[in-house]
């Protein structure tokens, strides 16, 4: 981990986010905190802007007013890059896999977003320090263990089955070591199981001091391991919470369940 977490204070604070896209205001005057160390849900039907507002956070978006703040640190207006290479938060659902390279370059390719040099001269150096190779494979690895894809290391990602590759996107993110994580829905297209599994493994992310930020679907993952939880419905914040609170929040059940007498 990068730092030890003041408990006290928000890591993320957005305020006001705003984003139109033509006529449709996709995410309307949103706030909210995220405290470090906790895991925290965005949920609402399909539209609601949980997407738009998770590329706004990561700097992939430009939102139209609104500020986003990383502890101090204003993230808004930054690059994409430049938020992952400070290690202040990395996106899941960005990370497109090369599905050519193995597994271990895969998730180097994470690891080298973060190194100093950048992410071309970290592989150019990569080339030319047999050292600087094992630095980066000894930090990889313990992840690839975790995740047991240690014994896949050298598979091509693209023979992998969809769970595998999921893991490597986690052990992709991971190896840049970020402070934390934004998932845009992480159990999308895995069976039972692998949720079961991938929900045991934000749980222990967290307990590792690392800050989750998710978008999901599945409502018992939402439920089961979030600490608080934010609904949006056409673009605005309706309710927040914890589980038990959104769960008996009249106009949450109005919008899952559909009608006044849900
Ligand atoms: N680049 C874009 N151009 C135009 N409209 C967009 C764009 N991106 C998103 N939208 C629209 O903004 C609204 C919010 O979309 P967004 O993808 O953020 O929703 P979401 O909550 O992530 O939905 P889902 O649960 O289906 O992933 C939708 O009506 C969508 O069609
Ligand atoms: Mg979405």
């Amino acid at each position: 981990m990068t730092e030890l977490a003041d408990l006290s204070d928000p890591l993320l604070q957005i305020r006001g986010l705003d984003k139109s896209f033509g006529g449709l205001h996709a995410v309307d005057n949103v706030s909210f905190d995220v405290m470090p160390g906790t895991i925290k849900a965005v949920i609402g039907p399909n539209g609601a802007g949980k997407t738009t507002l998770f590329n706004m956070i990561a700097g992939f978006l430009p939102p139209d007013s609104g500020k986003v703040h990383f502890r101090d640190i204003l993230l808004t207006g930054m690059q994409p890059f430049q938020v992952a290479q400070e290690g202040f938060l990395r996106t899941f659902q960005n990370l497109k896999l090369s599905s050519h390279l193995s597994v271990l370059n895969n998730v180097l390719l994470g690891y080298h977003t973060r190194s100093s040099a950048g992410f071309f001269s970290g592989m150019l150096s990569l080339k030319r320090s047999r050292m600087e190779e094992r630095r980066a494979v000894e930090t990889v690895m313990p992840i690839l263990e975790w995740l047991n894809l240690d014994n896949k290391c050298d598979i091509e990602v693209g023979n992998l089955s969809f769970g595998n590759q999921r893991a490597v996107e986690l052990a992709r993110a991971l190896a840049a070591d970020p402070a934390m994580l934004l998932l845009d829905e992480p159990a999308s297209g895995l069976n039972m199981h692998e949720t079961e599994d991938l929900a045991e493994r934000i749980q222990e992310i967290c307990s590792q001091g690392r800050t989750v930020l998710l978008v999901e679907h599945d409502m018992s993952l939402v439920m089961d391991i979030s600490h608080e939880i934010v609904v949006l419905n056409f673009g605005k914040k309706i309710a927040e919470g914890t589980p038990s609170e959104i769960q008996k929040n009249d106009d949450v059940i109005r919008i899952y369940l559909g009608g006044d007498d849900a």
